[in-house]
């Protein structure tokens, strides 16, 4: 008996499964582990695109430096944010970005300001930079809600994702606005990593607030994280700041043909806007599934406008049977703060799976907490 055959018979010991899921799982299963933790796409770019790819890069002169302004590249990306070339800086990633921008804020800032959850690099960051930062808890209920918004006196970077990760949640882009006529000697970071599945994007603001920063990366929405490209868009004198921190050569010539080519050629573009429709369509029904699984003794789930959704529980010990349960199928997931669990969307068959093992693994739950006060009021009794 193959492993896959193995994992099919003790599935079969369990009702509720059709033979096609069964199957189907069983071969998941079998091959390797389920990743559900760092917010990727599920859908990689089709063969043929990747061969024409392959063959653009055997024509490149690899024995040359890329152009050392990348004025090409500038000039596209600032058409595709509508923008002008001197409002772009290119990176590779958004996190070579954040790095470089708090580097170079780090010198004439006093503090950063930091959300409360956010994506834990910003923190590794500030610390190894030296820039002392103070948190901003946002409301998991309410974004918009300023009312423990820290205090700002001197100029600081205030640093902000929209949609959030980990909640899921988009900032409005009138909460961004107050923010920034309020403090108008800051500079302001809108990490917009996940924009392409929801939220108001900032970029409009660039041409009427100086102190603004918007953050982009091609890793989520465009599904390319493994190609490394990120962007930021600003005024022209901020801009020119934050350049004078640029390693030469940041973008290599691989990531630079990648690049054009999505951002050009209408086959690759229908591609995205299918995987996006796909994945948006697909985390809303799970969301709605979820909710319907939920309540107040169980867990909540939080509404996304990312490729994710947060999970907060209100038992600890039912979080940790859905973690083993999870684990024994070499699902990941991710647990980015206490009592919650992070789920990236992945495929139609992916997501069935979690969602009954959580199904399951909550009616057990249920059950025992049920068999647990019918023994003490027998012990009552
Ligand atoms: C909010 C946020 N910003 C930025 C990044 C970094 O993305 P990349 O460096 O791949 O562009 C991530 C990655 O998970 C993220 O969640």
């Amino acid at each position: 008996m193959n492993s896959a055959e193995q994992i099919l018979s003790v599935n079969n010991q369990k009702s509720g499964y059709t033979q096609i899921e069964q199957t189907l799982w069983a071969e998941l299963e079998s091959k390797e582990v389920m990743r559900l933790h760092c917010n990727e796409t599920p859908f990689d770019i089709p063969q043929n695109l990747k061969q024409q790819l392959a063959q653009k890069m055997i024509d490149l002169a690899w024995n040359r430096y890329p152009d050392f302004n990348q004025t090409q590249l500038h000039t596209l990306i600032a058409k595709e944010a509508g923008l002008a070339p001197e409002n772009i800086v290119l990176g590779n990633g958004s996190s070579q970005l954040i790095q470089q921008i708090i580097s170079c804020c780090s010198k004439f800032l006093s503090e950063a300001i930091i959300e409360n959850p956010t994506f834990t690099f910003y923190h590794q960051v500030c610390q190894n930079e030296r820039i002392p930062y103070r948190q901003w808890n946002i409301s998991e209920e309410d974004y918009s809600d300023l009312t423990h918004f820290p205090q700002v006196s001197e100029p600081s970077l205030i640093i902000l994702t929209s949609p959030n990760n980990p909640t899921g949640a988009s900032l409005p882009l009138a909460t961004l606005e107050t923010l920034l006529k309020r403090y108008v000697n800051c500079i302001f970071i809108v990490d917009e990593a996940y924009g392409e599945f929801g939220g108001e994007s900032a970029l409009p603001l660039v041409n009427k607030y100086a102190n603004l920063l918007v953050l982009k990366t091609l890793s989520k929405g465009y599904g390319l994280p493994g190609i490394r490209f990120g962007y930021a868009v600003g005024s022209a004198s901020l801009i020119s700041l934050i350049k004078k921190y640029t390693i030469p050569f940041t973008i290599n010539i691989f990531t630079e043909a990648v690049v054009t080519e999505f951002l050009t050629n209408p086959s690759y573009k229908n591609v995205l806007k299918v995987n996006q429709a796909r994945i948006k369509n697909l985390r809303d029904f799970i969301f709605y599934l979820l909710l319907e699984m939920s309540d107040e003794t169980s867990f909540k789930v939080l509404p996304s406008s990312a490729n994710f959704l947060m999970l907060r529980f209100y038992d600890a010990a039912l979080l940790t049977q859905i973690k083993s349960a999870l684990q024994a199928r070499n699902i990941m997931v991710s647990y980015p703060i206490a009592q919650c669990l992070r789920l990236t969307i992945g495929t139609e068959i992916e997501m069935n799976k979690v969602v009954r093992i959580i199904k399951n693994t909550l009616n057990q739950y249920k059950c025992s907490i049920k068999e647990l006060i019918a023994s003490e009021q027998q012990v009552v009794e």
